[in-house]
């Protein structure tokens, strides 16, 4: 018996990086997904991939974190697919570098939108569904909810945010059996945080130097997949509130 034999998962951003990788890791424990993602195509890839490898049912579903109306929409289509919802991991995120007072009001609006708003909404309306079956969430933090990031401003409030949600709605959910716990990766080998958001080359390197792992290498995805997995799980029952940092000692000092 795996531990997500007979349940069902919602994971956004599972079209690349740590999503894809907390889908393959749930679908290998038995749990049917959704793959919800901006990307369709990239999500229909990683979902058929997941399917045929661990013959569990899985779907890929387009929706835009940065629309409520997409966030509510996909929650339902899910769930329908699904027929109930077990684990919602919100994963979903985007990442940019800029100096504040030259940051476009638009970018700190749709930053905002896509990496915190949408935590809440998605969660909002996957919440009645987790508590007819004593579900869990998880979202994705960052290291850089619970430290300051120089040009990151939009980024570590978002993430900072997702961090106080999860807090505020652990309790609110304690007694009624949903647990609501966050991660919180420094640096993990993913697009993100290499190809698709390069560091500017005009950031000062000494204000930097606090964000390199202790351990000198960054998190490889299957080790947050991984944690997502345990606070997910049964066994992580008492676990609630917790923000769990995978992030080789970054926050430590
Ligand atoms: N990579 C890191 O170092 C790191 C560190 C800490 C936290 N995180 C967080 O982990 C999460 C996943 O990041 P990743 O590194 O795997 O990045 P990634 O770029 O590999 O994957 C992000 C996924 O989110 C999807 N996405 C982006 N905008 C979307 C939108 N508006 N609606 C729906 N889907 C959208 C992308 O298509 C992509 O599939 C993010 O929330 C990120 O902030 C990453």
């Amino acid at each position: 018996m795996k531990r997500f034999d007979g349940k069902t998962a919602i994971v956004t951003g599972a079209a690349s990086g740590i999503g894809k990788a907390t889908a393959e890791r749930l679908a290998s424990e038995g749990a049917d997904v959704v793959l919800a993602d901006l990307n369709l195509d990239g999500a229909t890839i990683v979902a058929a991939a997941i399917a045929r490898e661990f013959g569990v049912r899985t779907h890929a579903l387009a929706f835009d974190a940065g629309d409520r109306d997409s966030c509510r929409a996909m929650v339902e289509h899910a769930v329908a697919l699904l027929d109930g919802l077990h684990v919602l991991v919100n994963n979903a995120g985007i990442m940019d570098w800029a100096k504040a007072e030259e940051y476009p009001d638009d970018r700190w609006e749709r930053m905002i939108r896509i990496n915190l708003s949408s935590v809440f909404y998605v969660s909002k309306h996957a919440l009645p569904h987790l508590l007819r079956t004593r579900g869990a969430i998880v979202n994705m933090s960052s290291a850089a909810g619970l430290n300051g990031v120089p040009y990151a401003g939009g980024y570590c409030a978002a993430k900072a945010g997702i961090i106080g949600l999860t807090r505020s709605q652990a309790i609110e959910f304690a007694d009624r059996g949903v647990r609501v716990n966050a991660i919180c990766p420094g640096a993990v080998d993913t697009p993100l945080n290499s190809v698709t958001v390069p560091l500017p080359d005009w950031i000062e390197p000494m204000k930097l130097m606090g964000l390199a792992p202790k351990t000198g290498k960054p998190s490889a995805p299957a080790e947050i997949a991984a944690a997502v997995a345990y606070l997910a799980c049964d066994e992580a029952c008492n676990v609630t509130g917790t923000m769990l940092s995978i992030d080789g000692g970054q926050t430590a000092s």
